[in-house]
């Protein structure tokens, strides 16, 4: 029941429609009965400084934040954490009594997922990842932080963007940059990520990898896309004897730390799985 104590969470983004984080958050939070809501603002970017000032007007407890908003929102807070500094992204917003403190929980999620979902901990030594954009950001940025992690193989279509980003974030040389179009060196890694946005819907009749023959059985394959549940590359892996997982774990698992930093409450993952599961249908 929403009554005149109920404390309001949300998302902000542009489009929103289709997140499945009212779902998930609100199941998590009716599961622990706590007295909160959690809802969906299209913010549109001219507006988004209005946007925060109406947080701290009206109290928002806490807001995730995704596309277009993750990096201009940093301009807006009074406090980001070290992680989401050094990630150059925030999607997690608390309001601490009026002051705005913004994380990243996007690569705790990954990090998580890859342990729970996919049973690997620790990580192997040499990872291959493909991508250079923001969810890639991310996610090199979780790896490195991560001693057991000798050698990331950075693939991207655009090599000056993945040699970019390596520059930025890789302090201890562990990265090797590469094309995307040059396959063969990912046979040596144990762990292959997907952050391209190649095989997220309505582009999922391909798959970031031209010639799968470098996948291999002794390898977990991790796609972030969740939209499809099952990517082509998932059943490239699947077809080489690889195990896979989708991105739903990430996606469950970096809103369970939001909420977390909100609450100061452990939510129940497995219920938030299941309510986004339910928001996209396999
Ligand atoms: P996000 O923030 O979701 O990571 P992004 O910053 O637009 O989105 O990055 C998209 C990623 O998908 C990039 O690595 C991009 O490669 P480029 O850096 O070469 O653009 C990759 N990507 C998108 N479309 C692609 C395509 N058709 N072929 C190969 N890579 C593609």
């Amino acid at each position: 029941m929403i009554s005149g104590t109920t404390r309001v969470l949300g998302v902000i983004g542009d489009p929103v429609a289709h997140t499945a984080s009212p779902a998930m958050h609100n199941a998590a939070l009716r599961a622990l009965n706590l007295n909160y809501v959690y809802a969906a603002f299209r913010v549109a970017p001219p507006t988004l400084p209005q946007a925060l000032a109406g947080m701290r007007a009206f109290g928002i407890v806490g807001l995730n934040v995704t596309v277009p908003h993750k990096q201009a929102v940093m301009a807006h807070l009074d406090e980001i954490s070290a992680e989401a500094q050094s990630i150059g992204a925030v999607n997690t917003i608390a309001n601490r009594d009026g002051r705005l403190v913004g994380y990243n929980t996007d690569a705790f999620g990954i990090v998580q997922s890859l342990k729970a979902d996919g049973g690997l901990d620790p990580l192997p030594p040499k990872v291959a990842l493909l991508g250079a954009g923001g969810a890639a950001r991310a996610v090199l940025y979780a790896l490195l932080a991560r001693d057991e992690v000798e050698e990331v193989l950075l693939l991207n279509r655009t090599v000056e963007k993945a040699a970019a980003l390596a520059a930025d974030l890789d302090s201890a040389g562990k990265v090797r940059v590469g094309s995307l179009a040059e396959t063969g060196p990912i046979g040596d890694a144990g762990l292959l990520i997907n952050a391209t946005a190649l095989g997220m819907h309505p582009r999922d009749d391909v798959s970031p990898l031209a010639d799968p023959s470098c996948l291999h059985e002794h390898m977990l394959v991790a796609d972030i896309v969740y939209n499809p549940l099952e990517t082509v590359l998932m059943r490239q892996a699947a077809a080489a004897g690889a195990s896979a997982i989708n991105g739903l774990g990430m996606l469950a698992w970096q809103g369970a730390r939001s909420f977390e930093i909100w609450t100061g409450i452990e939510p129940p993952v497995e219920t938030m799985i299941a309510a986004a599961l339910e928001h996209f249908p396999a």
